[in-house]
Order: structure tokens, then sequence, then C-alpha cells
């Protein structure tokens, strides 16, 4: 794990590696669950390279999907995130988290006890659990997606996008932007413009909004990233 799990709690701008140029070895890419238990474990919340103090961002746009407080929502690689505790304060109903970090998974779950949350364990990679999920209004995914370098995993990603989401429901996916930092977490990252996105997600899809923004990591490191805003129109 040592190859991977240096820079596990960061966002690390100083790789001199661009995005997407290399590959991880099948012994990395298996120790990815490793790799982000680590990331968890070794790190108060708080000082993690992606800890949000302001939610704003993705607070906004869930709120122009217009949603009722009863519609089925899922946070992608949910980590620990506070997110989900701010949903639960806005009164949603129907919250899923999902993360392939269980350790991150239980932080929350004992964050939010007694709360009506689902949580699931999967590798969106090489999805189990995440197939049989009934579809779902909202999809949610912060810092996420742009982890998967591989066109492979990406294309399996989008696949469970397109298949998960309900008519006229909605896809929150913010990414690191054509500016943002080369790796995450010492891992290589693959970065989005909107329309890579806009591409990605296809015909079924319609951009509804979409702004750029910039992270101030924990260090106060700027993190650029692309927000968006789909709905599923067909
Ligand atoms: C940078 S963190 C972002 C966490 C959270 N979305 C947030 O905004 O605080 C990336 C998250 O993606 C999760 N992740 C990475 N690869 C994954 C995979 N293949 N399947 C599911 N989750 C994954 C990690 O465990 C981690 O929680």
């Amino acid at each position: 794990m040592s190859d991977i799990s240096d820079k596990a709690n960061s966002c690390d701008i100083t790789a001199k590696s661009s995005c997407c140029s290399a590959d991880p070895t099948p012994e990395i890419k298996k120790n990815f669950r490793n790799h982000w238990n680590n990331a968890y474990s070794n790190s108060p919340q708080e000082k993690l390279g992606w800890y949000e103090t302001d939610l704003s961002p993705s607070l906004d746009l869930i709120n122009k999907t217009g949603l009722q407080k009863s519609a089925r929502i899922i946070n992608i690689g949910s980590g620990s995130t506070t997110l989900i505790d701010a949903l639960l304060e806005l009164n949603y109903t129907n919250l899923i988290a999902t993360d392939i970090s269980d350790i991150a998974l239980n932080e929350l779950k004992s964050r939010v006890a007694g709360e009506t949350v689902e949580f699931i364990q999967d590798d969106l990679t090489q999805a189990k659990e995440l197939n049989n999920i009934e579809k779902v209004d909202l999809w949610i995914d912060r810092a996420v997606l742009h982890f998967f370098i591989d066109a492979k995993d990406q294309d399996s990603y989008f696949d469970i996008v397109k298949s998960k989401i309900n008519k006229n429901g909605f896809v929150i996916l913010a990414e690191f932007s054509l500016e943002g930092a080369a790796k995450c977490s010492g891992l290589d990252v693959f970065r989005y413009s909107k329309d890579m996105l806009v591409d990605k997600l296809g015909e079924e899809f319609k951009l509804i909004e979409h702004f750029d923004y910039t992270y101030s990591m924990p260090s106060g490191a700027p993190r650029p990233y692309i927000y968006t805003l789909f709905q599923r129109i067909t």
C-alpha cells in the first residue's frame, strides 16, 4: 500500500505527472479499498484534503432541482461527508450513502445514528450491490469520478449512472476541472470540463447548470472544480 498511500490525505498539486498519464498497476487497483480505508483511518475528518466546511455549491444545485424532501438521493463516494448531515437537517428523508471504504461509511453511520440513511459499501468500477438498487431521483458525486482514469472504469461508472436515474431525475457531478490538480490522495486524477461531462452523459441528459468553483483545502491550497447539474430528459 505504501506506493499509493503516502499522500493519501491530501490533494497534491506538486506531482509533475499530468492527469491520466499513468494507469495504476493491477496490484494498486486491487488495493484501492485499502488505500481509502487508510486515508480515513489516518486522519481526522477535518484534516482530509477534501473536507468541506462550505457545502453551498452542492446544496445550491440540490435546491435548484426542486425535488421533494422524500426524493430518493444517492451520494456516490460519500466517504464520511457532512453533506449527508446537512441533507438530514434539511429534512430529506430518503438518502443513500455509498463508498468503497467501509471505514468512512462506519464513521458517517455513527454520526447519523438513528436517522434513516441506507449505507452501501461497493466499488463503483466493479459494482455488485449498486447494480441492484432501485432507480434514484438524484445522483450526487463530488470528487469521485475524477479518480477513474481507465476508460473501462469510466464506462462502468457512466453505465451505472445511466441505468439508475429516474426519468426527470438529476445528476450532480463536481470534479477537478482542467485547471485542477494532477493528483489527489496520492492518486492520478482525470480532469474534466463541462463539455467532457456533457459528452459522457450523452443525449439522455440535459445540462441545467454549471459553474467553476475553487475549493480551499484545510491547508488553504486552492483546488479548482467544475460543478454540473444534469437532468434526465428521456
Ligand atoms: C476525495 S473523496 C470525496 C468524498 C466525498 N464525496 C466528499 O466530497 O467529501 C473520494 C471518495 O471516493 C471514494 N471512492 C474512491 N474510489 C471509489 C470506488 N471505486 N468506488 C466507490 N467509492 C470510491 C473514496 O473512498 C472517497 O470517499
